[in-house]
């Protein structure tokens, strides 16, 4: 019997730590973005917090469970007095619970000054419009308008001013930042430095419709250099040879192409469209035959997103493609 309950003591204190496991890799793969591999000083601080309740919690567990067989173990035995019995549910059940309590908030509360406005006069701004379902993204003073991708320069403050056109959206970039929510009728702002150049996955982070899941966004961190070559070609306008093709048909109705008589504003800029990595907000990589599908019919990629399937013949098709490759 005590052998029994000695057995089901033991499967007690191996459930949850197996648990764990399970919760810890279910999902995860080398390019998931977790905030457990930061890239920048903020999401450093996010990460020390995990890490720091992760081993509060660990150690509250192998505790109890200690004391839950610690306890079977001496049940036959001679029972403590209610007096000491009394003390240890005060110390352990009130005392050491408020005070690791205590610490994590304060700990959290002091975490959360690493994402303040650090007040850095070299501060880059960046402005982001979320859109059903998309990111607008501008920098004051460039003439340009690109989407769902951000460059920044690795070292240096990046202050985000964040609108939203239509419905409450939340911008998340896990290795980078925090959670902050694109308020209908306000403007917010965000601060983040990346620490080493890389591509960093975000994700809207707020119900915001039907294609909530497929809103996502790229932060390219990369060298000051680089960055500034990336700048100067996102400020040149779109080359127009072959845009006939482009502007005849129905895109230049929803779409930009800047130095072309396409301006419409309902959908992304394409200005440099063929530079992105992904079509569709992180929906497909971007190639010229996940191009020409997406054309072609997007709503079978993001039901419910605003371009309708367009019915082109091949050799329009093909010529669209080929021109939007050219827009680098
Ligand atoms: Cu935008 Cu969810």
């Amino acid at each position: 019997m005590a052998c029994g309950v000695r057995r089901a003591g033991a499967a007690c204190a191996l459930l949850p730590a197996a648990a764990c496991a399970l919760l810890l890799t279910a999902g995860c793969t080398a390019s998931t973005p977790s905030p457990l591999t930061p890239g920048g000083a903020g999401a450093e601080r996010v990460a020390g917090l995990w890490w720091l309740l992760f081993g509060i919690a660990a150690a509250v567990c192998v505790i109890v469970t200690a004391l839950v067989l610690w306890a079977v173990h001496r049940r036959r035995e001679a029972r403590p007095s209610t007096r000491s019995g009394r003390r240890f549910v005060v110390v352990c059940g009130v005392l050491i619970p408020a005070a690791v309590l205590t610490f994590v908030y304060v700990a959290g509360l002091d975490g959360m000054r690493a994402f303040d406005d650090p007040h850095d006069p070299d501060q880059l701004d960046v402005e982001v419009t979320g859109h059903q379902w998309w990111w607008e993204v501008r920098y004051p003073g460039s003439p340009f308008t690109t989407a769902n991708e951000i460059h920044v320069p690795v070292g240096r403050t990046i202050h985000v001013r964040l609108r939203t056109a239509d419905v409450n959206h939340s911008f998340w970039v896990p290795q980078l930042t925090v959670k902050t929510d694109l308020v209908a009728g306000r403007v917010t702002h965000l601060w983040f430095t990346a620490n080493r150049a890389g591509v960093y996955r975000g994700q809207c982070a707020e119900y915001c419709g039907a294609q909530h899941g497929r809103m996502a966004l790229h932060v390219v961190a990369e060298p000051a250099a680089a960055f500034q070559v990336w700048l100067a070609g996102q400020s040149r306008p779109a080359s127009t040879r072959g845009s006939q093709a482009f502007t005849s048909a129905s895109c230049a109705s929803c779409h930009t192409v800047a130095g072309t008589s396409a301006r419409g504003t309902v959908g992304p800029n394409l200005t440099h469209v063929a530079g992105r990595r992904f079509l569709g907000a992180g929906t497909l990589a971007n190639t010229p035959a996940n191009l020409a599908r997406w054309i072609q019919n997007a709503q079978a990629y993001k039901p419910g997103n605003r371009m309708p399937p367009q019915p082109l013949l091949p050799e329009q098709l093909d010529a669209i493609v080929a021109y939007l490759e050219t827009l680098r």
